[in-house]
């Protein structure tokens, strides 16, 4: 089988694609050193295809250790690239940490595939690479503009170093820009585990919801919005997970017509907070205890996908809808909860 190296296969899109490339025929290991994941995800993973998966656990900005991951797996022929820090805030506050990571760890693997000539790259970027787009629906081919925060400006230059380094190494790459990625898989063995407080809207929702927090913010209800607050494309993590199955099929079949391809991962429909917050409480029939405060520094107004692209040529059709999305993620917070409580129970018994 073709053996595919996931990068940060242990974090929240990583271990759903883990399932989707396993399902889909791929060999796979992770490599991950849960510094911001824990590697208990992959016994979910398991018990949703009944493969094992190794993780290698590995800090891929030191270049010798990401190397020997390679050496011992001389049959790797392709990347997906997740490993990377996602917190928007956490970047504004801590810019060269990000820099460090997010860029570092990039530039390792891309020597490691000129080194050993692996020759398909996907890499994890975002929407968050437009900056605030002056028009929704964005295409592949709306201007980039300025980042709003250092983690979306490594995006936009971990972009930039894929698209100049490739030609030299005859690597075929495609860039994967996810919208609001949020659910979890159907199964519910798999889902978000966010590390502290959440800073993203559904986890946020969730743990208010499930009692964890007290209260959630909407960051903002004066936006020119329909009503006031941001709009987003919020996708399903499983939707994700299969475009990246997708993207690998597309370059092993050759169908790229250039040597690094561009894609946005969205549904195309734009949501504000304020109706993901009443969907949320409608399907899953639970009232949340939310305030409006001042907007969140950094928040674009509106943002969400053309699709066309990825749906014509990686023939990728979203399955979940926004219902979908709200079930997932609180079955998946209900289950966590109960996980916690027999932890806590065992734990009891033993002291
Ligand atoms: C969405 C909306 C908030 C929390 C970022 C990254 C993107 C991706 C997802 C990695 C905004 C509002 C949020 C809360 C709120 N990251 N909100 N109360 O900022 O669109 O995207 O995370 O994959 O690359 O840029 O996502 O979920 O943080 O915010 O009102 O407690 O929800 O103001 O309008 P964002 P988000």
């Amino acid at each position: 089988m073709k053996k595919i190296l996931v990068t940060g296969g242990c974090g929240y899109i990583g271990s759903h694609t883990l399932v989707d490339l396993i399902q889909n025929g791929y060999n796979v290991i992770s490599v991950d050193n849960n510094s911001r994941s824990n590697p208990d995800i992959l016994n979910g993973v398991e018990k949703i295809t009944g493969v094992k998966i190794k993780n290698y656990c590995v800090d891929l900005c030191v270049f010798d250790d990401t190397h020997a991951v390679f050496q011992e797996n001389p049959d790797i022929i392709g990347i997906i690239h997740f490993a990377a820090y996602k917190a928007v805030g956490e970047s504004v506050e801590n810019p060269l940490l990000y820099f460090d990571n997010n860029i570092n760890s990039l530039i390792n693997i891309l020597r490691c595939c000129a080194v050993f000539s692996i020759p398909y790259f996907v890499f994890s970027s975002s929407c968050t690479v437009y900056g605030n787009p002056d028009l929704s629906p964005v295409t592949e081919e709306t201007p980039i503009k300025q980042a709003e925060s250092p983690y979306g400006y490594t995006k936009q230059m971990g972009e930039n170093i894929v698209q100049q380094t490739i030609n030299s190494n005859h690597i075929q790459a495609i860039l994967l820009r996810y919208f609001n990625p949020v659910g979890a898989h159907p199964s519910i063995e798999i889902g978000e585990i966010p590390l502290g407080k959440p800073a993203n809207l559904i986890p946020a929702i969730t743990q208010t919801a499930i009692g964890k927090l007290p209260k959630m913010q909407v960051f903002g209800n004066d936006y020119p919005t329909k009503d006031g607050s941001c709009v987003r494309d919020f996708i399903h993590v499983s939707d994700i997970a299969h475009a990246h199955t997708l993207a690998l099929n597309f370059l092993m079949a050759e169908k790229n017509k250039t040597n690094c391809e561009v894609f946005n991962l969205g549904t195309g429909n734009g949501y504000t907070v304020l109706e993901v917050i009443k969907t949320f409480e409608k399907c899953n029939k639970v009232r949340l205890n939310y305030e409006t405060t001042k907007r969140r520094q950094g928040d674009v107004i509106e943002i969400y996908a053309n699709n066309e692209k990825a749906k014509r040529e990686l023939g990728w059709i979203p399955k979940y809808n926004l219902e979908d999305m709200m079930l997932t993620a609180w079955q998946w917070e209900l289950k966590m909860k109960r996980e916690q409580s027999l932890g806590d129970q065992q734990d009891a018994q033993l002291n």
